[in-house]
């Protein structure tokens, strides 16, 4: 099993931000955001956030703010929630939140809930439940929860669960992975995981670990190291991550970096993206790699930035 290449990574992290022509940039220039908050997280828990300027990507993510209080992926772009928790995830990991109109940005994200308790994602209306987890996770960082009907919230997810234990985009719909992240993430910010059969759904999450030791989002599918992200998370909110095998887990990880120029893959040989390099890194600080920062499996932020927001005010 190879090292883990914590220089190159930060190296590769940093010449992706400043290759503002390569072919990655050019394809995520709409959703340049959650490039930022990828990558910048990946920095904080290696412990290398001092390596880029704070007032540069601050004064950028405050020009993709619109009227209506929402972020969008890029300055002139239309906003999103999912850009939006973006920017203020970026903004907590440089301690800047107070820079923030928080009653419009809330007013934004509150504004989408719907009535049965879903949320759209923007004024188009597409309904899922990567929307209620990014509300939730989005206002209880900015300690507004009070501003949505979080009992409809709860309903509404609870009814995309299956009788497998899993979680879908809407009701009814297939169990996946990055779905349960979400809905297991809502509810565990929510103080509502009591609803989840932990046994159930801790059997369909450790079934996601296939022969290579990676796990896969749905049954059947290939391995990809952003679930390390998505199902260890969950498993580790449900109390049942002892069902896996962490050790196969984490020599699947370390396989899939490029070890000469930095960065990790969905999987071993394949090209290496900011993504998958920050799900990567994230998938080793839930197996406590040495060297890495802890991450909170709710908030997706450093739990040191987690404490630093609600334990300070
Ligand atoms: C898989 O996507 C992942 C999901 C469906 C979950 C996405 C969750 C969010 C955007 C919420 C914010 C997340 C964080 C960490 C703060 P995919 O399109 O790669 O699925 P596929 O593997 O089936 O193609
Ligand atoms: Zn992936």
């Amino acid at each position: 099993m190879g090292e883990f290449a914590v220089d190159k990574h930060v190296q590769y992290i940093l010449s992706v931000e400043k290759r503002n022509d390569s072919f990655e940039s050019v394809v995520m220039e709409h959703l340049r955001m959650n490039g930022a908050y990828w990558g910048l997280t990946t920095l904080s828990l290696l412990g290398k956030l001092d390596s880029v300027d704070l007032d540069e990507v601050i004064s950028w993510v405050m020009k993709c703010q619109h009227e209506s209080g929402g972020f969008a992926g890029n300055i002139g772009h239309d906003p999103h929630i999912l850009y939006t928790l973006s920017a203020v995830q970026v903004l907590a990991l440089f301690d800047k939140l107070d820079i923030l109109d928080i009653d419009k940005t809330s007013g934004y994200i509150a504004g989408l809930q719907n009535e049965d308790g879903s949320f759209s994602g923007d004024m188009w209306g597409e309904v899922d439940t990567r929307f209620s987890y990014i509300a939730i996770c989005c206002l209880a960082t900015l300690q507004c929860l009070d501003e949505i009907n979080v009992e409809k919230a709860v309903n509404y997810i609870l009814s995309c669960k299956n009788p497998d234990g899993g979680f879908g985009c809407t009701p009814g719909a297939e169990s996946h992975a990055g779905q349960i992240f979400c809905c297991v993430g809502a509810l565990a910010i929510t103080g509502s995981l009591h609803h989840v059969d932990k046994d159930l759904l801790g059997w369909w999450l450790c079934e996601r670990q296939v022969k290579s030791g990676g796990l896969n989002g749905r049954p059947e599918k290939l391995p990809d190291v952003c679930y390390s992200w998505w199902v260890l998370s969950s498993l580790i909110m449900i109390d049942r991550v002892h069902w896996i095998n962490k050790e196969k887990l984490m020599k699947f990880i370390l396989d899939c970096q490029d070890i000469e120029n930095g960065g990790i893959s969905d999987r071993p040989e394949d090209a290496v993206d900011v993504f998958h390099t920050y799900f990567g890194v994230a998938g080793l600080s839930l197996l406590e790699y040495p060297g890495v920062k802890t991450i909170d499996p709710a908030y997706a932020l450093p739990v040191d930035v987690v404490n630093r927001i609600f334990f300070r005010r």
